[in-house]
């Protein structure tokens, strides 16, 4: 949802605004532009915007070298204010040219503000937020750029992140943090802030994390940070490690495959340093034995896959531990009387840590007394401030739009949650307990055996390519699986894919089986495989082509293939831990379509990968 970029230094400015742009391009790419104070007289504010993607920015001031300056900012947006022209792409100038601002977030009260800059002879070019708060800056300005600053954000309400710069002001940059992710990075001669930290490490490994009501001054020698009210604070530098390649392509034509077949270690290193001596050790979980034992129920919440991921660990949790867990859509949560208290554990799981409806559904559970747990891959992200417990998902960095390696990372600590919490509960010991640990090591290398059924996948793909609807079908825990598939499906192949119960399929939705609709059947539960039979059966009956997913080397299987007019084998797993695995061919399915249908795979239409609006 917008990445933002300040860098001041003794370098060109604008090739490393441009790069970082690029690595933040998952965070909305329908609109991007710099400014850049320009190094010869007369000083000016050097403004380029396109509207798409950032390889047009990097054209239209070739490659940055067209605007000579070593101080300046960068945007790459996701429309919220106003269609994604060039003239809506940030950074908003101010009327004469004062200020440039790069914003990411929403300003709530923008349309007293602009009324009253109107009134006073202001003109506006774009219909953004944003500009408001460029002009604001000119109304306040006095002379003094921080003065300025602190005028404005004691003006303005909202979610933001912005980065100012100022035509008088040439080697000095402001950051400013509230509700929309914020990174300083520290350099020798320079320093840089991003929305992410990828677009960092390049430059330095030296970060400092902002906490939200924060403000920076950031100059070549110095950063300076600030709390809400103007007083200084310290600066508290983490060491990042991340290494570049975690954050490129790596030969592969998209990050999405990429990501794909990240995967094995990416379960490996968010399971195996948690099983020590056959026992899960989970070091950074804080919650005690007698909180796990006071609670009475379990809610989960989430959005997108993050939501299908909650969906499917629900089963392994009620199955394991015995408790009832609500799973519920955070935008839905929010807003809902569903009674929540001091006996409630919420797990929140979030790939990115940002996302604003996760967020919004955490503070109202957190206001009703629940404890929160969050799952979470991004380090430091918002989420993990809010969580009173924090358990992430060792995924590294992930760029794709659609998520991968997040979802099938969340699956591995949601299974791991279950089964530490059924032993501390006291309900796993023994040899039942050896065994589902055996079984949790074990999934990595399900996960791998999955990614081997790559060729077949893009074999399969020509029989969806031009299918009008999908249909993914399952029951239980492959019901969670197919909804999963089914998004993964839509949202980069831009094919209707529906995920059904496959029991509830007979009760309306089956009246859209037509000759040649195709069927993917999740079946990977091995005591429901007769009840899917049935259904294939069903839908066979009214000349659906169905592709049934079955766990491998179980005879029961075979009475599927009977039926179904293709098989995908998978390894076969306990039944709360199948979608692990299971997922893979799914994703698969829906990048070797994607990629048919000449869609962008790494950026479907519409869509961003951070969603900090509501
Ligand atoms: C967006 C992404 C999805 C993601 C969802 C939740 O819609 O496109 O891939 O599942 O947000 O994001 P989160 O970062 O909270 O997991």
């Amino acid at each position: 949802m917008c990445g933002i970029i300040g860098f001041t230094g003794l370098k060109q400015a604008a090739p490393i605004l441009l790069e970082g742009l690029a690595r933040m391009e998952y965070r909305g790419y329908d609109s991007a532009g710099i400014a850049v104070v320009s190094s010869d007289p007369p000083r000016a504010l050097q403004l380029a915007k396109v509207s798409g993607k950032v390889a047009g920015l990097f054209e239209k001031t070739q490659n940055g070298a067209a605007f000579p300056g070593t101080c300046g900012i960068g945007h790459t947006r996701w429309a919220t204010h106003g269609a994604p022209t060039e003239t809506n792409a940030h950074p908003h100038v101010s009327m004469h040219g004062m200020f440039a601002v790069n914003h990411n977030g929403i300003i709530e009260n923008f349309v007293p503000l602009k009324q009253e800059l109107l009134a006073k002879g202001y003109t506006f070019k774009s219909e953004t937020d944003t500009e408001v708060v460029a002009q604001l800056l000119e109304d306040n300005y006095e002379g003094d750029f921080q003065k300025a600053v602190e005028k404005v954000l004691s003006m303005i309400e909202g979610s933001y992140a912005f980065a100012i710069v100022c035509r008088d002001d040439p080697d000095t940059l402001f950051a400013v943090k509230k509700n929309s992710p914020l990174i300083l990075g520290k350099g020798e001669g320079f320093n840089l802030f991003a929305s992410d930290v990828t677009a960092l490490v390049e430059h330095t490994r030296e970060v400092v994390y902002m906490e939200d009501g924060q403000y920076a001054k950031v100059t070549p020698d110095s950063i300076e940070l600030f709390a809400e009210d103007g007083s200084p604070l310290p600066l508290v530098t983490s060491h990042v490690t991340l290494s570049i390649s975690a954050a490129e392509k790596g030969g592969y034509e998209h990050f999405m495959m990429k990501e794909m077949m990240e995967q094995p270690e990416a379960v490996e290193r968010t399971i195996s340093p948690r099983i020590k001596d056959g026992e899960i050790v989970l070091d950074d979980f804080s919650l005690t034995r007698e909180q796990l034992l006071g609670f009475r129920k379990i809610m989960i919440t989430a959005c997108g896959s993050a939501y299908y991921a909650g969906l499917a660990g629900k089963y392994a949790i009620e199955r394991l531990c015995g408790l009832p867990v609500d799973v519920q859509i955070a935008s839905e949560l929010r807003y809902s009387d569903t009674p929540i208290d001091d006996r409630c554990l919420l797990i929140v799981l979030s790939q990115s840590g940002e996302t604003l409806d996760t967020i919004a559904a955490v503070k109202e559970c957190k206001a009703k007394g629940a404890t929160v747990l969050a799952i979470v891959n991004v380090v430091e992200s918002a989420l993990t401030k809010l969580a009173d417990s924090v358990l992430y998902t060792w995924a590294g960095p992930e760029v794709a739009v659609a998520t991968t390696k997040g979802y099938t990372t969340q699956l591995a600590v949601l299974y791991l949650f279950a089964v530490y919490a059924a032993k501390v509960l006291g309900r796993l010991d023994g040899e039942a307990y050896a065994s589902y640990i055996r079984e949790l090591q074990q999934l990595p290398e399900a996960v791998r055996a999955s990614l081997k059924l790559d060729c077949d996948m893009e074999n399969m793909a020509q029989y969806f390519k031009d299918a009008q609807h999908v249909f993914y079908l399952g029951r239980n825990t492959d019901s969670a699986l197919a909804m999963e598939g089914a998004l993964k499906f839509k949202e980069i192949s831009y094919i209707h894919a529906e995920a059904y119960a496959a029991g509830e399929l007979k009760h309306g939705t089956i009246a859209l089986i037509e000759p040649g609709t195709p069927v993917v059947s999740l079946c990977t539960n091995e005591a429901l495989i007769e009840k899917s039979l049935s259904n294939i059966i069903e839908v066979k009956a009214r000349g659906a082509v169905v592709t049934a997913v079955v766990p491998a080397g179980v005879p029961v299987s075979e009475e599927i293939r009977g039926y179904a007019d293709r098989c995908v084998e998978v390894p076969a797993l306990r039944d709360i831990f199948a979608s692990i695995a299971a997922v893979v061919p799914l994703q698969l399915l829906a990048y070797h379509v994607a990629k048919l249908r000449g869609c962008s795979i790494d950026k479907p239409k519409n869509l961003a990968k951070s969603v900090t609006v509501e």
